[in-house]
């Protein structure tokens, strides 16, 4: 049976960050990450199943999309068909707020989005568990955009085991400070690759990183700010060290983000808490406690004039319009 299927997802920013894929095929992670789903720029797909379409077609704002935008949509509904057992192709129309491919994480809101909306679509199961492991399969990153507010990817062993689920913490923050908003120069699967068969510092991103999530998730449950932002500003910084140990050479951060990171230190000097992260581009997130917001927001604001700053506070999960 099918349905016109729709959802609505938002992008997530890790606090203890995702980089390096055990399974390529089914995204299994070599470590847990957690991030914090955020409530601007969503995602808004439609999946429409029509038995008079020879192939799948895939809209992006409006866009008839093609090359490998398509190849990962259609890619993806072949899973969705195979588990439901059906040969129909499908229209997805998807409106994203996100830039898209500049390191604000538009393929993590773009498949969770995707997997409520096919799920839905395709009659599967759309618990929360099964959801978040659909949503993998599209973007390892698209597993934790399925959970609102803080959301614990864990690694896993295989395909049933590695999900998102929601964790307990304080009220925490944002704000995004738009460095570059154009295509990032090497894709975060193919930088990934390159990190772990060419970085020396691979290993020691593993093993640190799996006990920075233990320690997160602690520090989290006992509302302890201080130690959740050393975490993340540290995690995020180890993730770019080990990158850029790659060879040939990936460096993702440019000079302004470093600025914005210097930025965040002189802040906190001041008395502000904030702390910097950065995925794979050389946008900045500057964590703070939601209470701090405002504040923070004026204080980038004042020293980065020339730059874009988004306020976004804790969103919801993947949820049908
Ligand atoms: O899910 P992907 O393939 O877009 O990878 C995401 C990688 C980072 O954004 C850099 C880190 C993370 O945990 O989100």
């Amino acid at each position: 049976m099918t349905a016109i299927g729709e959802a609505i997802a938002h992008p997530n920013i890790a606090l203890i960050k995702y980089w390096g894929k055990r399974d390529e095929d089914l995204i299994l992670p070599m470590t847990g990450s957690l991030s914090l789903t955020l409530d601007v720029f969503p995602t808004h797909t439609r999946v429409v199943p029509d038995p008079a379409l020879t192939s799948d077609r895939f809209l992006l704002n409006g866009k008839e999309m093609t090359g490998t935008p398509f190849a990962r949509v259609t890619r993806f509904l072949d899973i969705v068909r195979d588990r439901a057992g059906s040969s129909l192709h499908a229209l997805v129309s998807s409106s994203n707020k996100v830039p898209t491919g500049a390191g604000l994480a538009s393929s993590a809101s773009g498949f969770a989005a995707l997997a409520g909306a096919a799920a839905h679509a395709f009659d599967l199961p759309s618990d929360t568990r099964s959801l978040s492991r659909l949503a993998r399969r599209g973007s390892g990153s698209a597993c934790r955009s399925v959970i609102g507010g803080l959301a614990l990817w864990h690694a896993g062993t295989d395909d049933a085991s590695s999900f998102a689920e929601q964790v307990e913490g304080p009220d925490l923050a944002m704000v995004i400070a738009v460095v570059d908003a154009g295509q990032k120069s090497v894709s975060s699967r193919t930088a990934m690759r390159l990190t772990a068969d060419t970085s020396p510092y691979h290993e020691g991103w593993v093993r640190s990183t799996a006990e920075d999530l233990t320690t997160m998730v602690r520090a989290l449950a006992e509302d302890d700010f201080r130690t959740v932002g050393e975490l993340t500003e540290s995690n995020a910084l180890r993730m770019h060290a080990a990158i850029q140990g790659c060879r040939p050479v990936i460096r993702y951060l440019a000079p302004v983000s470093v600025a914005l990171f210097n930025a965040c230190a002189e802040l906190r000097e001041a008395g502000l808490e904030v702390y910097g992260t950065a995925d794979a581009g050389p946008n900045v997130e500057v964590l703070c406690r939601r209470a701090d917001l405002e504040t923070t927001h004026a204080e980038l604001a004042r020293r980065f004039p020339e730059l874009t700053l988004i306020a976004a506070g804790s969103g919801p999960g993947t949820h049908r319009p």
